[in-house]
């Protein structure tokens, strides 16, 4: 089986069956576009379980991946797409990237899902790019601009909820979204604490990649301890 890709944080392989992909999650960990990068032992067969179990979550909800199933501890098998290069970020609770681009205060509550979309590009730094930006590189089309926040708003609904569930806030997230071969879109990558930004209701713990960015622990303890709480439910 050829290796097809190979990113920051994943493998992908061709497998013998048409449109199926193989993902294998690494251990590698890097922040701020691979300026911070380290090799964590067990980061990748978390990540890949969280994703595994966050995917099957949302099928039982009647939300559509490309996940197909978990085949080993740090893999998993999928459906091929052609990634749109747009990260579609949802943000319920102000932090990260926005409290410095806007000003607000980490920890304030959107009175909405804000939806924003920024452009996969490691050269450019991934800029935050507008709708007109969007069609004008040819990305995506109106409509499909529309159901990319859609689905990325239900997709938000799910989680809030699922978090809720075990006393998280879920206070934003990024996703990624792909075509098939018949031009449906649908959902892709990941979706994990390298992804989200997950905090206690209760206390100012904090179940993602923040550990890691600001040196505050150790990420496999983190996020076992996350994925304990999500195989408790
Ligand atoms: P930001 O505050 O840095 O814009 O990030 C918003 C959310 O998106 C946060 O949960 C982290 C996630 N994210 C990624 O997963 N990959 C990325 O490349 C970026 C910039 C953010």
């Amino acid at each position: 089986m050829s290796l097809l890709y190979e990113g920051k944080a994943k493998r992908i392989f061709s497998t013998g069956e048409n449109d199926v992909l193989r993902v294998e999650y690494k251990d590698e960990v890097t922040a701020g576009n691979g300026a911070k990068k380290d090799l964590i032992e067990g980061k990748g067969r978390l990540n890949n379980q969280i994703t595994s179990h966050i995917f099957n979550y949302l099928k039982a909800k009647g939300g559509k991946s490309h996940f197909i199933e978990q085949i080993s501890e740090t893999e998993q098998l999928v459906q091929s797409v052609e990634i749109i290069p747009l990260e579609v970020v949802v943000r319920n609770i102000a932090a990260g990237s926005i409290t410095k681009r806007l000003g607000f205060e980490k920890g304030h509550e959107f009175d909405e899902p804000l939806v924003e979309f920024f452009y996969k590009k490691d050269d450019l730094n991934d800029p935050l790019i507008t709708e007109d930006h969007i069609k004008l590189l040819h990305l995506a089309e109106d409509n499909e601009i529309n159901s990319l926040k859609e689905a990325a708003k239900d997709v938000n609904a799910v989680l809030v909820q699922l978090m809720d569930e075990m006393n998280l806030r879920l206070v934003d997230f990024k996703i990624e979204f792909g075509r098939t071969n018949d031009g449906q879109i649908l959902l892709a990558d990941e979706i994990s604490p390298d992804t989200c930004r997950i905090w206690d209701k209760d206390s100012d713990t904090n179940f993602d990649k923040d550990v890691y960015r600001e040196d505050r622990g150790s990420i496999i303890e983190t996020y076992q301890t996350f994925l304990n709480k999500l195989e408790a439910l």
